[in-house]
């Protein structure tokens, strides 16, 4: 039987180290126990929050609800092929330790997503997704909870909708808790390795194969991005904004050296760090929070920030992007 925690602190459960805590807090480990949890949702009316490895979130002040954490594990392999896998994955397995493991058993797909922290069922939320490569192409199907008519679904690669940073499961928070992912992956010699400098990257080792792949990922997000063990941050905090294919041709011609990325027939994508560089925030502190000085689209705590002025400062910048270049940031975090 789980147990439920009063006043629980959340400092080490989010990745910006946001000293802050839940009126109430219960891990639980399996799907029954996690069903028969919100059909007799002890709290009334109390608000709900899912929580993984706390990597996407900021929490503004202290939660005054119940915080579920799934503590899910398992990576089994259903089914295998001369050239595929399928392999069903727990929601709380680290997400790193899978690719690790991926990568080990000579199953490619997702080894250009190596090093990003947090759990596998946040995976799909927000689709995640570098270098190149987003989850979306190596999921086959989402196992969930629907928490509003308390079914089990099994939700094919299709009906999640999901985009760039985008799934129905961030569409409609709270609706879906998601248990186990069904990962499709190759075992096939397809390597991505186009984006930015990894190809130079990749030059200096012997031959390029999913080892040398995620080895390479490592240590360029090791040299730019900060680590969550040392210095507070959710990753990147906004997303790259689309623009309609017209209006990002019209920032090009003011702007020849923005960067910009194809995402399909109407829309392309602007480097959200390059707006907020131009901007002059980089390496800017405002109290205790701060942009990073290597990645512009990540902010940091010097460990003494509250949710507050993290919140503050992205709105700053938001508003300065806005007011140079008429672009509204979104938040990629999710602002709790
Ligand atoms: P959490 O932060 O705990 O939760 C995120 C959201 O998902 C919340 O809304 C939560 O309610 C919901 N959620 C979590 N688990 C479940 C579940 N089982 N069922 C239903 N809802 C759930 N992201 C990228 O896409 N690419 C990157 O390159 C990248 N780099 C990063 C680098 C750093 C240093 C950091 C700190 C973050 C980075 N991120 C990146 C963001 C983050 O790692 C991912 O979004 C990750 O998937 C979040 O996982 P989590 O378990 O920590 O989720
Ligand atoms: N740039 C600047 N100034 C800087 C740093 C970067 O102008 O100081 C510009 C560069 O021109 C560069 C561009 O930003 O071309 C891209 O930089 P990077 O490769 O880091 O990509 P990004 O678009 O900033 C995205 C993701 C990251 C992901 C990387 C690598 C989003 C919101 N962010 O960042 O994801 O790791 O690509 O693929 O899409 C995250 O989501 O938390 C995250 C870290």
């Amino acid at each position: 039987m789980s147990v439920i925690r009063e006043d629980y602190s959340l400092r080490e459960l989010n990745t910006f180290g946001i000293d802050c805590t839940s009126k109430y807090f219960i891990s639980i480990g399996d799907p029954d126990e996690l069903l028969s949890f919100f059909s007799n949702f002890p709290f009334g009316d109390l608000p709900f929050l899912i929580l993984g490895g706390g990597s996407n979130i900021l929490f503004t002040g202290d939660f005054a609800g119940v915080i579920i954490q799934p503590d899910i594990s398992g990576i089994e392999i259903l089914e295998e092929s001369d050239t595929h896998v399928r392999i069903r994955v727990g929601a709380s397995e680290e997400w790193d330790n899978f690719v690790g493991y991926c990568v080990n058993s000579d199953f490619g797909g997702i080894e250009n997503l190596s090093l990003i922290p947090g759990r596998v069922g946040a995976a799909p939320i927000q689709n995640i997704g570098a270098y190149g490569v987003e989850v979306s192409e190596c999921i086959e199907r989402v196992s969930a909870i629907m928490l509003d008519d308390l079914l089990y679904k099994e939700m094919e690669n299709r009906e999640c909708l999901f985009g760039y940073r985008d799934s129905i499961f961030k569409r409609q928070r709270g609706k879906y808790l998601i248990t186990h992912v069904l990962f499709k992956l190759t075992k096939q010699s397809i390597f991505r390795t186009n984006y930015g400098n990894m190809n130079q990257e990749l030059e200096k080792y012997p031959s390029v194969n999913l080892a040398t792949i995620r080895d390479a990922v490592i240590g360029i997000r090791s040299r730019k991005l900060p680590d969550p063990a040392t210095t507070g941050n959710a990753g990147s905090f906004f997303k790259n904004p689309a623009l309609t294919i017209k209006d990002a041709s019209e920032l090009k011609k003011e702007y020849p050296k923005i960067p910009v990325y194809p995402i399909n027939a109407k829309q392309e994508k602007v480097s959200a760090a390059w707006l907020i560089d131009k901007c002059g925030w980089k390496g800017k502190w405002v109290g205790n929070a701060g942009v990073h000085k290597y990645q512009p689209l990540v902010l940091i705590s010097n460990g003494k920030a509250c949710g507050r002025e993290i919140l503050e400062l992205s709105l700053m910048i938001q508003k300065s992007v806005f007011d140079k270049f008429g672009i509204m940031l979104e938040p990629e975090v999710n602002i709790v």
